[in-house]
């Protein structure tokens, strides 16, 4: 086995697992989730869904990770045995199919990305509509970008760790976040914006539905890239003495802080132009352009250039956590089968793509592809933040809680002892019962048994 990388430095930690929790979850899911379910209702469970259980699940997968040094796979094998490599298996799966349908929508990122610096998007509300729904109808530009994507990922994957994904995220976070304030400020002070930020902050538990808590922890889990063994496979090249609690909290708080963000710059905008906050996927794309134009009418040329530099931030910001989908079964197959990294990373580049072409087409020009009265699209990423994911979490915390042997653990989560125990008693608690409890209370109650 080839030996094994560390992160560079402790800065480099947070931001390359931040760069892999920041990304579409936080700028296109979040908002339209949210829009679906009534808005600031579904962010309170979502919230609390990030704290409870988000914040505990994330240091579980970080002691799993830093304690083997290895892939997820074998990594849970070490702690639990044999049987318990399954997790991490599930894992590599999930986080498969979870690039294959975020390759499309970053794909359509790309896409805007090209647009806006031809100029292509510049019209009325009626015209920025009619653009999403003729380029994603389009049988082969789509499917094109988002090969593309997983083609740009495989670059940089196949590069290795420290190289590629340190040097990209350390840049890039910062100014994403710079970006995203101007655009808030600007979209808040569209007129009628008003209703937008009234929708975000004052809940109406009237519109709350049945299934809106399975979708809050879905959208929890996917934000934080929780539950796919990313952030094992990312813990794996920590060092010794990361605090590991401090930074499962840093990140979620900062991909929380992101996600009111892009809250606060679709919504009030979508109100001011008149899109329907429950729109779907396509909100962000049927709003931003709006945004670009209308919040800079009088100096189009600044409103030109934030334009490219949001969606060039944009594709950035989803590469990072592609980055980190693929590095998961690249760094598997590269281990266990032996197989040099570039060619490891080529069986995961063709599978997510052949993935990408099938649910781009069903979002598109084969609307027939579905699967339950889903897209396959929709199908995927139901499947995977609101069933997989979940899952993925539930087993890890009873492996971690009830199984794995208790001093290694309270070793691992103490850094052999220099940490502080009373956060150790709180956290291990909170995955033996809170966590495993209140993911199934939610299933249950999702399926009709509660
Ligand atoms: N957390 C990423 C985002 O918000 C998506 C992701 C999910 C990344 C699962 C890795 C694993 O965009």
């Amino acid at each position: 086995m080839s030996s094994r990388g560390t992160f560079g430095s402790k800065l480099a930690i947070v931001l390359a697992t931040a760069g892999s929790a920041v990304g579409l979850g936080n700028i296109w899911r979040f908002p339209f989730m949210t829009g679906q379910n009534g808005g600031a209702a579904f962010i309170l469970v979502y919230f609390a869904c990030i704290l409870l259980l988000g914040i505990p699940g994330m240091v579980n997968e970080f002691l799993v990770g830093r304690h083997a040094q290895t892939n997820a796979a074998r990594a849970y094998g070490q702690i639990g045995g044999r049987g318990w490599r399954t997790i991490g298996y599930l894992g590599i799966l999930t986080s498969t199919i979870i690039l294959g349908f975020y390759a499309v929508v970053a794909g359509w990122c790309l896409q805007y990305l090209y647009a806006s610096i031809a100029g292509q998007l510049d019209g009325d509300p009626a015209y920025v509509v009619s653009y999403f729904q003729t380029f994603s109808s389009d049988p082969l530009k789509p499917c094109l970008w988002g090969v593309g994507f997983v083609l740009i990922t495989h670059v940089v994957v196949a590069q290795g760790v420290e190289k590629g994904i340190e040097r990209a995220s350390k840049l890039l976070m910062p100014l994403l976040l710079i970006l995203l304030l101007i655009l808030v400020v600007a979209s808040c002070m569209l007129p009628g914006a008003g209703k937008g930020i009234e929708f975000l902050l004052k809940p109406d538990f009237s519109k709350v539905s049945s299934g809106v808590f399975l979708e809050a922890l879905g959208q929890a889990f996917f934000s934080l890239s929780l539950g796919t063994a990313c952030l094992c496979t990312y813990a794996s090249y920590f060092k010794r003495d990361t605090n590991l609690l401090r930074s499962a909290t840093q990140i979620a708080l900062l991909d929380s802080a992101i996600a009111i963000l892009a809250g606060l710059m679709i919504f009030p905008a979508a109100f001011s132009v008149g899109v329907q906050p429950d729109s779907g996927p396509s909100l962000i794309f049927i709003t931003l352009p709006n945004v670009f134009r209308e919040a800079f009418s009088a100096m189009p040329v600044v409103g030109y250039v934030i334009s490219i530099l949001f969606y060039a931030l944009l594709v950035f910001a989803a590469l990072t956590s592609t980055i980190s989908m693929h590095e998961i079964g690249t760094a598997f197959f590269h281990e266990e089968l032996r197989l040099p990294r570039q060619r490891a990373a080529w069986i995961l580049t063709v599978v997510c793509s052949v993935i990408a072409v099938f649910c781009s087409l069903s979002v598109g020009a084969y609307s027939n592809l579905q699967v339950f009265g889903m897209s396959l699209l929709d199908f995927c990423d139901f499947l995977t933040a609101q069933l997989m994911l979940p899952a993925g979490a539930f087993l890890t915390s009873i492996l971690m809680g009830w199984f794995a042997n208790r001093q290694l653990v309270k070793d691992e989560f103490t850094n052999g002892g220099t940490l502080r125990e009373t956060f150790f008693k709180a956290w291990f608690f909170s995955i033996r019962y809170i966590v495993p409890l209140c993911i199934v209370l939610i299933f249950l109650h999702q399926f009709g048994v509660l």
